[in-house]
């Protein structure tokens, strides 16, 4: 009889998250190390990153490491991969999930939810650097090491509903953002930057299929983070499920794409959005 605990084990694994420090990359972190794996935290912004992996080890009996890194910059991304090597000898799983998203776009650039008609060269750019280049860079250091292990390894690529489906333009309307002055939207970097991790997963997965290394990506759709009511009403009436994610539902389903639990999936995606891409 298979041990279904061992099935979702990542007993022994070394899994580098990029935009570990984010929303979502904290939640990962923490279910990999109570899957006993050793989350590597990788963020360009690492505050609060000490406090935080003393939590994680203390609450879950687990390990963390963190390492700063810009992952548009090929330089750091080998450094990240050096620090990552000389800590632990090996990399058995990588989750590409660092992206330009709405909070740190948002609050970083007060154009980013500028109408497409005015739309910046330069913030749909900075999309392509940071959700696209920054995956592939990410991706082929990585994979070079992955290539070495006798098992292979197991990436996963963060896709978003917006890489599946348009935005439904229609749901900003009327709401305030949490992060200034304007109302929010998805600006047209993300959506298209989002539906090439699709590809740019299937590409790597039948590539690298002879090496076990396995590539799936996983689509989440939007997480609760303090939005505004009319946005959150807006959101929720459009999901089957008639809300929006809390942050740790994305947890089981990183564990499952990481794990041998999953080990006859690859090129595949995975989608988690109660129910929105279904109509
Ligand atoms: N939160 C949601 O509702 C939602 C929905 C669908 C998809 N996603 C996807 O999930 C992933 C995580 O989202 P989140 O909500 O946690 O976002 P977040 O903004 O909280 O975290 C993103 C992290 O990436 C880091 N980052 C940005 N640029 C970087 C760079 N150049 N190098 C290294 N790190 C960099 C940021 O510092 C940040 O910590 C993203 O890919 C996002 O598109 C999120």
């Amino acid at each position: 009889m298979r041990n279904i605990q061992e099935l979702f084990s990542l007993r022994e694994k070394v899994v580098v998250i990029t935009g570990g420090m984010g929303l979502l990359g904290k939640t990962y972190a923490e279910a990999i190390a109570i899957a006993n794996g050793y989350p590597v935290i990788a963020d360009i912004k690492l505050n609060g990153a000490e406090d935080f992996i003393k939590i994680l080890e203390h609450e879950t009996g687990g390990e963390g490491f963190a390492c700063e890194v810009d992952i548009t910059s090929e330089k750091s991304v080998q450094n990240l991969v050096e620090q990552t090597l000389e800590k632990y000898g090996r990399i058995n799983g990588l989750i590409n999930n660092a992206a330009l998203t709405v909070a740190k776009g948002g609050t970083e650039f007060k154009d980013y939810f500028s109408a497409f008609e005015n739309y910046p060269l330069k913030l749909w750019q900075l999309a392509l650097d940071t959700n696209l280049t920054g995956m592939f860079l990410v991706t082929r250091e990585i994979g070079k090491q992955m290539k070495k292990n006798s098992d292979g390894g197991s990436i996963v690529n963060v896709a978003s509903t917006y890489g599946v489906v348009s935005p439904d333009h229609r749901i900003y309307q009327g709401t305030k953002s949490q992060y200034g002055e304007q109302s929010i939207n998805t600006p047209i970097g993300y959506a298209t930057t989002k539906s090439a991790v699709l590809n740019f997963t299937r590409y790597l997965a039948t590539y690298w299929a002879k090496y076990k290394i396995r590539v799936n990506t996983l689509t989440p759709g939007g997480v609760f983070a303090g939005h505004d009511k009319t946005f959150v009403n807006n959101y929720s009436s459009r999901v089957p499920l008639g809300r929006m994610a809390k942050e740790h539902e994305y947890q089981g389903a990183m564990i499952f794409l990481l794990s041998d639990a999953s080990s006859y999936m690859t090129g595949a995606n995975l989608i988690i959005d109660g129910g929105w891409t279904c109509w």
